[in-house]
């Protein structure tokens, strides 16, 4: 059974983690990738009409949400390896539902597992932008953790 579990770090997906920790550790063999998607486009959206940013100044952004990323992974990882359920970490930029759309369908996954909400603020909608464009278009099976 091949799972990806989509984190971005929230309270909400870190559920999701030990969720996916209590699957994995019920199957007898279970193989658990987890996917960090970091955007290289927040930030020349957050600053549309403040004129153009350096170029050291996107890739520095870019390195520090990488780094983010990474220690996100790793705090996954921990919690996978405490129950001894092997996992691979993946890190990938783009936009989150486009990557992880085309991950769940390319990378034979049989399920993808998330947080319903994550660290958007919107808590009167019962799901986020990723999680409710995930659940609609993506190819495999989708366990969303409330
Ligand atoms: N950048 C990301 N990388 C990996 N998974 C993500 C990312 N963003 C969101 N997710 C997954 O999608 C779930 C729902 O998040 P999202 O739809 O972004 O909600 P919100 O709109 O509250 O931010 C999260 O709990 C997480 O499992
Ligand atoms: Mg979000």
């Amino acid at each position: 059974m091949k799972m990806l579990v989509c984190t971005d770090g929230s309270e909400q997906s870190q559920k999701a983690v030990q969720e996916a920790v209590r699957v994995a550790d019920n199957f007898k063999s279970a193989e658990v990738t987890v996917l960090y998607v970091y955007e290289a486009a927040a930030l020349p959206a957050y600053s549309r009409g403040r004129g153009d940013i350096p170029e050291e100044v996107l890739l520095r952004y870019e390195g520090l949400s990488e780094k983010a990323g990474q220690d996100i992974l790793e705090s996954a990882a921990a919690e996978f390896k405490a129950k001894g359920v092997k996992c691979e970490l993946l890190i990938k930029k783009g936009y989150p539902s486009d990557v992880i759309i085309d991950e769940a369908a390319e990378g034979g996954y049989d399920m993808a597992v998330m947080g319903s909400r994550g660290l958007g603020g919107l808590r009167r909608l019962l799901l986020g932008s990723v999680s409710n464009a995930v659940a609609q278009q993506a190819k495999t099976n989708v366990l969303i953790i409330k």
